[in-house]
């Protein structure tokens, strides 16, 4: 273990922890663009410098390991006023239109420009001029709006395990791309998008849906494995408008591309959302059932096949054709499909339903084959 002092404050540490996570520790807050806790460390943004007593110069804390009695200090007139540089030289080339972008009011480098007060810009040069052209499905890419903190490269690298995506050419004609520059091919897992601080990587289906201050967070799990991933669905005037998930989740904050992406079907128009049966010609006036208060294109295409029905007249009739059967046939002649896509608790429930109540071994799940 590794003992420092930092702003004047003791920590003991394991060795290899750097200055930044030590202060984390202490809850001493110090600026970060391109560090994220699960990516290996960059030191490309030079944000989060702090002076070390005996250093002739300060330090990216993200890239320094803790060293037994250091000293540190993290912030200081000096160090504010580099760090205040660094983000005037970001911003001098960096499009400003907050009032426009989808990111504004979640963007990291916004709310340092709002913290640093950077009103004007002391420094005034060539702005990078790209045009969007990405015909990828999900992923909208505004290089303009990149800084260049290389996140998103780490992330489809270390953690997606795919690296899509590279820093090309150099200087200041360096950028984000996919190879030889062709629109993004990927597992459109988004991660990328999830990680980058700024507008450069936003939904392409969130755009103009509505901003973070707009939204109520509602935390639920992915319907679509049973994986089971944490989701956190962004709602505005009841429609689901984007999905993240939380660090401190079980999937730790990452998703896949039906997680992040598909959730269209819960605005759908089509979507079913009252039981239907399905009438026999001559069944059909068996079931006084109501008519239907379902879309038109869902009536009109079912018409002849399906009545809409309450939950209860389905149940029933489920319940009745299973004894009718069980009892002319025997439960053998009765066999179910579990799902994937629900819970474990509800497959945990069928199979009992199935061997207990209908009788049966006849149990299967899609997800074996
Ligand atoms: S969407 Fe996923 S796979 Fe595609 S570039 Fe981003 S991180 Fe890589
Ligand atoms: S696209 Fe975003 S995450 Fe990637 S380097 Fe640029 S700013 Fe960073
Ligand atoms: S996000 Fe992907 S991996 Fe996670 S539960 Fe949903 S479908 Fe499964
Ligand atoms: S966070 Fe340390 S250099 Fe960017």
């Amino acid at each position: 273990m590794i003992t420092l002092i930092i702003d004047g404050q003791k920590i003991t540490v394991p060795e290899g922890t750097s200055v930044l996570d030590a202060a984390k520790k202490l809850e001493i807050p110090i600026p970060t663009l391109c560090h994220h806790p699960k990516l290996s460390p960059y030191g490309g943004c030079r944000l989060c410098i702090v002076e070390i007593k005996g250093m002739a110069r300060p330090v990216t804390s993200c890239t320094t390991p803790v060293n037994e009695g250091m000293e540190v200090t993290t912030t200081s007139p000096y160090i504010e006023r580099l760090r205040r540089t660094v983000l005037d030289l970001l911003l001098t080339d960096h499009p400003n239109d907050c009032m426009v972008c989808e990111k504004a009011g979640d963007c990291t480098l916004q709310e340092l420009a709002y913290f640093y007060g950077l009103r004007e810009l002391r420094f005034q040069g060539e702005k990078r001029i790209y045009t969007k052209r990405d015909g990828n499905p999900f992923i909208e890419r505004d290089t303009e709006k990149c800084i260049l903190c290389g996140k998103c490269v780490r992330i489809c690298d270390e953690i997606q395990g795919v690296g899509a995506i590279d820093f090309a050419y150099r200087g200041f004609k360096a950028k984000i791309c996919p190879p030889h520059e062709k629109d993004l091919d990927c597992e459109f897992c988004g991660q990328c998008v999830a990680v980058c601080p700024t507008g450069a990587l936003t939904g392409k289906m969130w755009a103009l849906k509505g901003r973070q201050k707009d939204i109520r967070e509602i935390d639920t799990i992915c319907p679509y494995c049973g994986c089971g991933c944490n989701l956190t669905l962004h709602v505005r005037r009841n429609k689901v408008i984007r999905v993240s998930s939380k660090e401190d989740t079980v999937n730790e904050g990452w998703l896949c591309a039906k997680g992040r992406f598909s959730y269209g079907f819960i605005n759908s128009p089509e979507r079913l959302t009252k039981p239907l049966i399905r009438i026999a010609p001559k069944e059909s006036s068996e079931f006084g059932v109501r008519s239907s208060g379902l879309n038109s294109s869902l009536v009109t295409r079912h018409t002849s096949h399906f009545k809409e029905v309450s939950w209860d007249e389905a149940l029933d009739y489920v319940a009745e054709r299973l004894r009718d059967i069980k009892e002319k046939h025997s439960p053998d002649a009765i066999g179910a499909l579990a799902s994937a896509r629900c819970t474990n608790e509800e497959n945990y429930l069928f199979q009992k339903f199935m061997r207990a109540v209908i009788g049966t071994n006849n149990i299967d799940h899609c997800a074996r084959y």
